[in-house]
């Protein structure tokens, strides 16, 4: 039978707790289809920086790079949040989507029927948003140089970044967004800042030029600053939004609260070829670590996209994403999404549940 190898990358934080469960759930969905997966845990982040003085270790992104896909929980934490910055977990974390080349991050952000309450929005605002942020992940000014410290002609000190993008940065970004409107509800919105930044009118212009060879999607333009504001008026507006990797980070975490809760966000970091990256787009949230409290459904989530875009594994992935819903059907909450009437459970008790909901919904063979 096909065997996998899957990268497993606790990290820090809640990183642990909700890799554990997302674990219990892939070993289970692949012994009911039929394949088998060998987990390779390496440390990442703070706990690698604790253990061998470094956020990302050789030995890490090598086993990530040689596995079928990484599954990562989260990295950082108060303890190292002053550390230099190539001794801080972020920049483990930015090491390893540029050491994969991991250029496109898919975020998306769905309303479940079972959490429309959850929202902080209207129900009627909320319910049946269904969009993806296609986010620009190895790009822009997480890695443009010039950066750093200086002094600057006054003697005042002064941090500066770049943000910068080839033409094939951009227009890679887009095909995979184009790509994705077109399984979609074929409408694309290109978010960028072009009315002020250079690097934002080199995007809109080739992403402009794209546009003849996908006549079949609507492609629309949009500031950023006003989709900020028009994801929490009207978010039904939205089906696929492309964007750089700054903004993306920024709205991504705006879109998962119409959803209910950033614990319900998952994501996947896609390269050309080669493996690819899943990790919920939270962090590894330090106000509620070690207390079992975390929501583990991102992660469970994004297992569910490893199966699915990682290793082809759709009926696999299909059967966490059926027994997420269920679970929550069954009135099971973490505290970020509960409300009256409803289970509030921890992160463990809440992955129990998902497994009893994978093997309920197994027909008996
Ligand atoms: P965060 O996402 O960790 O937390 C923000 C808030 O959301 C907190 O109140 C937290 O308790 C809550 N939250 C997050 N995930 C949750 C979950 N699964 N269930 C329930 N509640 C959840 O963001 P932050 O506080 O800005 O950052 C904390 C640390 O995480 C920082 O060191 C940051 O750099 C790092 N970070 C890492 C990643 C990553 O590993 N991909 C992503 C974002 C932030
Ligand atoms: C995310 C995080 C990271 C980012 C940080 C931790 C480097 O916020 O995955 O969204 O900014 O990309
Ligand atoms: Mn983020």
């Amino acid at each position: 039978s096909k065997s996998y190898n899957i990268t497993l990358l606790p990290g820090d934080g809640i990183g642990p707790e909700v890799i554990s469960v997302a674990k219990n759930a892939l070993q289970l969905v692949a012994s009911i289809e039929g394949f088998k997966v060998a987990f390779e845990e390496m440390p990442m982040g703070g706990a690698a920086l604790d253990a061998v003085g470094v956020p990302l270790p050789d030995e890490t992104l090598n086993s990530a790079k040689k596995s079928d896909a990484t599954l990562l929980g989260a990295i950082g934490g108060y303890k190292w949040d002053k550390n230099e910055k190539h001794l801080k977990p972020e920049t483990g974390l930015l090491q390893l989507r540029e050491g994969l080349q991991v250029f496109a991050n898919l975020r998306p952000a769905t309303v479940l029927p079972q959490l429309v309450d959850a929202s902080t929005l209207k129900k009627e605002v909320a319910e049946g948003v269904d969009l993806m942020v296609v986010r620009e992940l190895t790009g822009g000014i997480y890695f443009g140089k010039p950066r750093g410290f200086s002094t600057n002609e006054n003697g005042q000190e002064i941090g500066f970044n770049t943000e910068v993008y080839a033409a094939y940065e951009i227009d890679r970004i887009a095909r995979i967004a184009f790509e994705t409107a077109r399984k979609r509800r074929g409408k694309l919105c290109s978010v960028d800042k072009a009315n002020v930044l250079e690097a934002s009118m080199l995007w809109r212009k080739i992403v402009t030029a794209l546009a003849s060879e996908y006549p079949d999607v609507e492609l629309s333009h949009m500031y950023v600053d006003n989709a900020a504001m028009q994801l929490v008026r009207n978010p039904k507006q939205f089906d696929t939004i492309v964007t750089n990797n700054i903004f993306g980070d920024i709205l991504s975490d705006e879109a998962s609260m119409i959803t209910g809760s950033i614990g319900m966000l998952p994501s996947a970091s896609l390269g050309a070829a080669g493996p690819g990256l899943f990790e919920p787009i939270h962090g590894s949230a330090p106000d509620i670590a070690g207390q079992d409290k975390a929501n583990p459904l991102a992660t469970m989530l994004s297992a569910a996209m490893l199966l699915k875009y990682g290793l082809g594994e759709e009926k696999a992935a299909q059967r966490i994403e059926a027994a997420v819903l269920d679970t929550l059907n069954r009135g099971f909450r973490t505290g970020d999404i509960h409300s009256a009437g409803h289970k509030l459970v921890g992160c463990k008790e809440m992955g129990e549940e998902v497994l009893k909901s994978i093997d309920s919904k197994t027909p008996a063979s």
